[in-house]
């Protein structure tokens, strides 16, 4: 493992996610690409100014000089036009499309092995656009939303409880949207099913905001966020960097599990160095499996939009 990470996108995902792999010392290089300009050269100043305590420097590059991700064992894209408030992730699917294809078909061509984790938005049809764009087997390739969604159920509910997020257990699967699923008998306080411990009405609120978590932020703070899809995206690197087989909630490509062909859509699966080792089946109920089919057939109808087979 030659430890080389390339980050595409240097907004405030990819800024903060460059900074926490430096942090964590979870790569040797990181390389971040970006089209330039002056927020992304202000961004990547400000990291390497902390060289002399962090020791790690990341190299910065515009796009046009992709020779130094070379051979990069991981790619993670970020890039992308930002969610306004009002706006659905959905609105930005085709700006977005364009923007990764051309992401991934460069980071291709200098790194055609590498792990790809997509963190643009609507996450699960650009993880399909990517991974057309770029030819990528589907062990491959995931997106980053899951484990987010989840974080953001487990805070409400340690918040709700009183307890630490220590204790808790979280499990959110589907779309990175409204048809999100959380689950809350899935879901745990020190090992007890969510379901023990709250009634219906509480964990239905609470699952409510996490629906609307990613809103909730831009309406507070004018942008998308970005400190929480960064740590999210660290704990996916971690567990293919040090091979931990750990099992998270990440987009993948289905294939047949949960009665769903060839659409992205978030479920546990067991992340090691080979990528996506397994996907773990999960008894779902009616209402929990037509949510992950209706997420399906959104993302196939966005997917023809984009005149992109699926
Ligand atoms: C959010 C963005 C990352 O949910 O989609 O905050």
């Amino acid at each position: 493992m030659n430890g080389k990470i390339t980050v595409f996108g240097a907004g405030n995902v990819g800024g903060a996610v460059t900074r926490r792999l430096i942090e964590r010392k979870l790569c040797k290089k990181v390389v971040l690409v970006d089209r330039s300009g002056s927020k992304a050269a202000g961004v990547a100043l400000d990291i390497l100014e902390a060289s002399p305590i962090d020791l790690l420097e990341p190299v910065c590059i515009p796009m046009d000089d992709l020779e130094q991700t070379r051979d990069s064992e991981i790619v993670i894209i970020t890039a992308g036009a930002r969610r306004q408030e009002g706006m659905s992730r959905d609105d930005l699917v085709r700006v977005n499309a364009d923007i990764v294809r051309d992401c991934v078909g460069k980071a291709v061509k200098y790194s055609p092995y590498a792990f790809f984790i997509i963190v643009s938005n609507p996450l699960n049809v650009m993880c399909h656009v990517a991974m057309r764009a770029g030819q990528i087997p589907r062990t491959r390739i995931t997106g980053m939303a899951g484990i987010l969604d989840s974080c953001r159920f487990a805070y409400f509910i340690a918040k709700e409880l009183g307890v630490s997020v220590e204790n808790v257990q979280a499990m959110v699967l589907g779309e990175h949207g409204e048809d999100m699923i959380p689950v809350p008998r899935y879901s745990t306080v020190a090992g007890v099913p969510l379901t023990e411990l709250l009634p219906p009405e509480a964990i239905e609120r609470l699952a409510a905001r996490t629906r609307e978590g990613g809103a909730e932020i831009i309406s507070l703070m004018q942008t998308s966020a970005f400190y929480a899809p960064a740590s999210a995206v660290i704990q996916m690197v971690a567990a293919v960097v040090m091979d931990k087989k750990k099992i998270l909630p990440c987009a993948a490509q289905l294939s047949g599990e949960y009665g769903i062909e060839g659409a992205f859509l978030g479920v546990p699966v067991k992340l090691g160095a080979n990528g996506i080792e397994d996907i773990l089946p999960l008894e779902l109920t009616d209402a929990e499996l037509a949510a992950l089919r209706r997420a399906a057939d959104k993302g196939k109808a966005l997917l023809a939009l984009l005149g992109e087979p699926c």
